[in-house]
């Protein structure tokens, strides 16, 4: 299959509703993007899909909500206040910043990615600037109440570990997930929805016995990889990088990365690391709680809990699952761009499309059919354009199956439905479809 470009996936976002640039009409807002109608359906059934595998289908996870706003003393805690930095440097010729990291060459001497000044490293050593987006609650803006937008999903499932484990009466292993957003203030930013300073994480903390972490962390690295498998996602597209010990963040044992192969490189979907118990040791002596995992059970030990944690982005699934279904294929000399997604992402699982819309029993049999489907799956009646037109258009947006209601479909009661991928046909009774999208598994799943 020829590998899809960027600019194509970009294209078909916006031409077909699924991710629009943040604030459009003022000229936009750099690297902030919003989901458009299909993209919002995208989204949400890639977070439902990971909720309903990694909270609702297994017996040692419990689900989580916690707020973007946090107390302060948390990111002191976590060591995000003094540590969640990147080292920038200035450019003396466009007063551009710049990561350190990111400038090209070796050495002291380098050069600006920008304007090609010479950058001395030695004369302006690099600075820490930290990633946090800083706000103020209430009516005065000064230091007392300054908070921060949360970087990181994490730390509200540490601060509520004793809450979920008193609530539920939890015993180890078992983990919580959660899905929100997070926010930082990223100095490069690109790649569509990749990089953001706005974006949504789905994170579990899952707590072992310190003696039982590797034998987790193993399992949920293999795990994690496979639930993008199990969505459609091309395995050689797929890749498992370990980390190597000076990347590892301050928290961090060991961390593997799943990453996946955009049009712009291998890069990172999510991270599985061990955490040992830095968090919950952390938060126990700032706030004074005793965070100790106590199980009588075994001899009335107490210790603190090791932390694994697979923890990934929504938006670079999302944007993975689209570069992974886009392709381009040569159908009767003219080019038909499919969404190959899998049914559970597809954010339509069924068009149906009158033949001749100004036959209104056509249109009539075709609004009756779509409604009778509304509660099993998403289905949409199409009456806007000819039929060859619609199907394309559906075609590009993952829609399954187009239903297809003719004359003949007065006399016989059988509709055309065809099938996204092959393009194949079948003629099936109108009062049959419940059993037909049945054994497809659009219903009952
Ligand atoms: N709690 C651990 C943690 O936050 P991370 O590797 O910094 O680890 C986890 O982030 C995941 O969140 C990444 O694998 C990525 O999918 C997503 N992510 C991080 N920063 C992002 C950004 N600026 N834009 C979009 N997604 C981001």
């Amino acid at each position: 299959m020829p590998e899809v470009s960027m600019d194509a996936v970009v294209a078909l976002c916006k031409r077909r509703g699924f991710v629009f640039q943040s604030s459009e009409i003022y000229g936009g807002l750099a690297s902030t993007w919003d989901y458009g109608p299909l993209g919002a359906e995208l989204k949400r059934n890639v977070k439902n899909a990971w909720w309903k595998s990694v909270v609702q289908q297994r017996d040692d996870m419990e689900g989580l909500d916690a707020a973007i706003l946090m107390h302060p003393a948390v990111w002191k805690a976590s060591g995000h206040l003094d540590g969640f930095t990147d080292a920038l440097v200035d450019c003396k010729g466009c007063k551009k910043r710049f990561r350190a990291d990111h400038l090209p060459g070796q050495g002291a001497q380098r050069s600006c990615p920008e304007c090609k000044a010479v950058i001395d490293l030695e004369k302006t050593p690099p600075r820490p600037f930290n990633l946090m987006l800083k706000t103020h609650l209430g009516a005065v803006e000064d230091e007392s109440a300054a908070t921060y937008m949360r970087p990181e999903t994490a730390q509200g499932i540490f601060v509520n570990f004793l809450n979920v484990i008193n609530s539920r009466h939890r015993k180890l292993p078992f983990g919580i997930a959660q899905i929100g957003k997070s926010f930082r203030n990223e100095i490069t930013p690109g790649n569509f929805t990749f990089r953001t300073r706005e974006f949504e994480q789905m994170e579990i903390e899952y707590f072992v016995r310190p003696e039982a972490a590797d034998e987790a962390y193993h399992r949920w690295i293999a795990e994690r990889r496979q639930w993008y498998l199990d969505l459609g996602m091309r395995p050689e597209k797929v890749r498992l990088r370990p980390h190597a010990a000076d990347e590892l963040a301050h928290y961090a044992q060991a961390c593997t990365d799943i990453e996946y192969a955009f049009p712009f490189g291998w890069s990172e979907l999510e991270g599985i690391a061990n955490r040992r118990d830095f968090d919950l040791r952390q938060h126990a002596e700032h706030s004074g709680k005793d965070l100790t995992y106590f199980d009588q059970a075994d001899g009335g030990q107490r210790f603190i809990p090791y932390v694994i944690e697979p923890s990934g982005g929504v938006d670079r699934a999302v944007l993975a699952f689209l570069a992974d279904a886009y392709r381009e294929e040569e159908v009767k000399g003219e080019t038909r761009v499919v969404l190959g997604l899998h049914k559970e992402l597809s954010p339509c699982k069924v068009a149906v499309l009158p033949l001749l819309k100004k036959r209104p029993e056509l249109v009539e049999m075709a609004k009756k059919i779509t409604s009778s489907f509304k509660k099993h799956f998403v289905v949409k009646y199409d009456d806007t354009a000819a039929i060859g037109k619609l199907y394309r258009r559906q075609d590009e947006i993952g829609t399954m199956y187009c239903v297809t209601v003719d004359v003949q479909s007065l006399d016989d009661g059988q509709v055309t439905v065809r099938y996204r991928d092959t393009m194949l046909q079948d003629r099936v009774a109108a009062d049959r479809l419940f059993d037909y999208f049945q054994t497809k598994g659009l219903i009952g799943n």
